[in-house]
């Protein structure tokens, strides 16, 4: 889809964010747009799905992301009330702004609900992070991203995966362009930063002898069994390792409605911390022994860090992180879990490698492509 011309002026190109996990993909492209001679200006985009400070402000902190133009203030509620709250201030926001261009991150509810709003309004749609695909409809992610996908006029993907899932789905191949992960840019961007990180002696931890968990998906905390069957493994894990947990809120409310704070309290070697920012967070991860996580974006990190990362998830949309990096997906069956940790402390865990175009330049390799598209 050809963008309309407009003679010297720059195009708005409107980028909605609204999760924790869109921060660190959008930041890069901000940045890539911002720089000298761009023929974009940046109008950046705040749902307000998320809005605590733990899950919000220390990211734009830490990511130097400006302060969004417009804060939607939408906050939590169901999914469709999220997405519907959304698309109503999204309509008018992006009227009011007569963006050009729309860009979209990821999976999250915000990503959906602003796909939905640009394409009513006939405003030409990016999807970064498109054709991921877990197969599991169980998954709200998976909705998101599916449809999103559906409506997006430009699809830039992070692995090569994503592109056969496309195409299968009857999407134009001229829209596609493996790029590379924008996420992987921040790490890039911010390990200088990420290195000088004091968290390591805050939490009185050594280089290597521990481990880290997250854990927020619908899938693990809100199915009491599941929820159990991890415990189990980490009750076993713990008694080997410290094992450090930033709770995400959702599993805190999880675990005082299921009881559980208590049972994970007593775990001596289980170590329950608030969330932490993004570089903090990354020098926990890069330090550490080997991740637990049900989450998709830190299965990439691990990967790109080369740190063990043991999924609690029956499948993955992001399959490369398996075939080339070090992740393993292992579900929740805690005898599983637990082997898989065994083997990394016996030295036998696999080593991997760093996936195609991951190397710090994909945000530049978007604007190039959608600056190209404009001439
Ligand atoms: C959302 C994304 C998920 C992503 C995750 C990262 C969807 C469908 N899910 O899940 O893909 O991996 O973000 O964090 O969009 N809450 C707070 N403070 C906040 C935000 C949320 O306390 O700032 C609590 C609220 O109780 C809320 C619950 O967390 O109801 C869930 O938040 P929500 O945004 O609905 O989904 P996440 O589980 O965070």
């Amino acid at each position: 889809m050809a963008i309309k011309k407009k003679s010297k002026k720059k195009f708005k190109a409107v980028i909605i964010v609204g999760a924790r996990p869109n921060f660190m993909k959008a930041s890069p492209l901000i940045r890539a747009m911002n720089s000298d001679g761009g023929i974009f200006e940046s109008i950046l985009l705040h749902t307000g799905q998320h809005y605590d400070s733990l899950m919000n402000d220390v990211f734009f902190k830490d990511l130097d992301l400006p302060k969004p133009l417009f804060f939607l203030g939408v906050g939590s509620g169901t999914h469709i009330q999220q997405i519907a709250k959304s698309m109503l201030a999204l309509e008018e926001t992006l009227v009011k702004i007569k963006a050009d261009l729309v860009i979209v991150v990821g999976d999250v509810n915000s990503t959906l609900a602003g796909a939905l709003a640009a394409k009513k309004l006939s405003i030409p749609l990016v999807h970064v992070e498109a054709g991921l695909r877990s197969f599991d409809e169980a998954m709200p992610e998976e909705i998101n991203r599916t449809l999103t996908d559906r409506m997006a006029n430009f699809l830039f993907t992070t692995e090569e995966s994503a592109n056969r899932n496309l195409v299968k789905e009857g999407v134009n191949p001229q829209k596609i362009h493996f790029v590379g992960n924008t996420m992987i840019d921040s790490l890039h961007y911010h390990m200088p930063q990420i290195s000088k990180s004091f968290i390591l002696n805050k939490l009185s931890l050594d280089k290597n002898n521990y481990a880290v968990l997250t854990m927020h998906r619908p899938s693990n905390v809100d199915n009491k069994n599941h929820f159990l069957n991890i415990f189990e493994a980490l009750y076993s894990i713990q008694k080997k390792i410290t094992i450090v947990f930033p709770v995400h809120p959702r599993t805190r409310k999880q675990m005082e409605e299921l009881g559980f704070e208590k049972k994970f309290k007593n775990l001596k070697n289980l170590v329950l911390i608030e969330p932490l920012g993004y570089i903090d967070f990354m020098k926990l991860v890069s330090d550490s022994r080997l991740v637990f996580t049900d989450s998709g974006g830190l299965q990439e990190e691990t990967t790109t860090l080369g740190i063990p990362c043991i999924t609690l998830r029956e499948n993955t949309e992001r399959p490369v992180t398996v075939e080339v990096g070090t992740n393993v997906i292992v579900g929740t069956d805690a005898q599983k879990i637990i082997q898989e940790a065994q083997s990394v402390f016996d030295g036998k865990f696999k080593k991997g490698r760093i996936p195609q175009h991951w190397d710090g330049k994909t945000a530049l390799r978007i604007i190039g492509i959608l600056s190209e598209k404009m001439i």
